[in-house]
């Protein structure tokens, strides 16, 4: 299994994987693949001391850092982070503060320790660009991945000047178009299916359309993928490589409470929703009594982007830390895709690479048996 965008970008199999957790960058780059560190949870200073982890073990390997800067989103014009985190904050209306403390007292889940610890959520130009600029110090880092919209022009000449790719992540064909437009060297193209953030059309029927719209710019399919079967499927669409989110979820090196993994492999595909009541856009999740709460009628809707994730924040963290305490699983934020339905056992990540690699060789030689001799 190799492409033309993995051999530009030094790496031996097209699979890219998406992942908060540093242990799985590792891991994957190390197994022949290529590790994208999510970034948005964290504060500069915090990005610093993942990277320096992951540049002291992944040894002559390469990885990417991903954020989130959205197209849209309140309070954009104002480049100080700390102004805008005032801001964020001064815009919550008190309900919706109690309606999510009410939520998590009622499901038992216990206080956070630090009520003063800082927020870490980086949905806007102004506080990631300092992400930006710590990922660009580190060599071994050689691209850059933008969620929710075409990053600013000022990113993208920033991380083309220092030679690196910047691609962008696109749930419906317009933006895939605004991408290519806007001077991207790839598309990361996600399904409805796949988790985090995502749009209303299909893997099966997106990724054809934007291979074909944006060609000849690589595009990396992304959403709903679990086994090498449908990596052959992608390939044999035209795509570049492949983006996995969520089955790295439950890999031995991802940092997961037992109760987190326990409702990963419990869950079908069935199980998830997308949601805004996280984030404020549109996101894959499981579904559980938080997700379902903030639809019902006569209760708070959620807030526009980044506000919701100022509200939920404290249930985000709180529903990790203490997982298996109470009913915490109710009301957790648990981002994950229609593919946690084949999410039944924990492999490492290097186990994983070799499933999707040998699945893939054995689909391929099915493919091959159909020909006419
Ligand atoms: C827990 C989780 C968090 C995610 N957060 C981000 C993010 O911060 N930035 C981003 O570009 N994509 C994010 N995504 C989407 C992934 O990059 C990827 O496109 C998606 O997981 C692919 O579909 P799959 O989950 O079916 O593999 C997230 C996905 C998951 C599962």
């Amino acid at each position: 299994m190799q492409t033309a965008f993995a051999k530009k970008l030094g790496i031996e199999t097209p699979i890219f994987a998406f992942t908060h957790c540093r242990d799985v960058v590792v891991a994957v780059s190390k197994a022949g693949g290529i590790g994208v560190l999510g970034a948005v949870g964290f504060t500069p200073a915090q990005l610093k001391e993942e990277l320096d982890w992951i540049d002291a073990h992944i040894g002559d390997h390469i990885y990417g850092v991903d954020t989130a800067i959205p197209q849209k989103y309140e309070g954009k014009g104002e480049s100080d982070p700390a102004k805008l985190v005032e801001m964020i904050k001064a815009a919550i209306p008190q309900e919706h503060k109690d309606f999510a403390a009410k939520l998590l007292a009622d499901h038992g889940v216990p206080e956070w320790p630090d009520k003063n610890d800082e927020v870490p959520l980086s949905f806007s130009l102004a506080q990631a660009q300092a992400l930006v600029d710590e990922a660009l110090t580190r060599p071994k880092c050689r691209m850059i991945v933008n969620a929710l919209g075409t990053p600013p022009d000022e990113v993208i000449k920033q991380v083309h000047d220092s030679g690196r790719l910047i691609g962008a992540l696109a749930g419906r064909l317009k933006h895939g178009i605004n991408h290519k437009k806007a001077g991207l060297d790839f598309i990361v193209c996600q399904g409805s299916e796949g988790g985090g953030h995502a749009g209303e059309v299909t893997s099966m029927v997106l990724w054809p359309q934007m291979i074909k719209a944006v060609a000849p710019l690589p595009v990396l399919a992304a959403g709903g993928i679990g086994t090498g079967e449908q990596i052959l499927a992608a390939l044999a669409m035209g795509a570049q490589g492949v983006w996995l989110g969520s089955l790295w979820l439950n890999s031995s090196e991802a940092h997961a409470e037992p109760a987190q993994r326990e409702s990963y492999m419990k869950a079908s595909s069935e199980d998830t929703v997308r949601s805004k009541s996280f984030t404020g856009k549109t996101a894959r999740m499981l579904r559980n009594e938080w997700t379902e709460a903030w639809e019902r009628p006569g209760n708070p809707k959620p807030l526009p982007m980044p506000l919701q994730g100022y509200v939920s924040f404290d249930c985000q963290r709180r529903t990790h830390r203490y997982a298996g305490v109470g009913e915490c699983q109710k009301v957790a934020f648990n981002p994950i895709g229609q593919v946690v339905g084949m999410m039944n056992q924990v492999e490492s990540c290097r186990d994983i690479m070799m499933r999707l690699m040998t699945e893939y060789g054995e689909a391929y030689e099915r493919v091959q048996a159909l020909m006419p001799e």
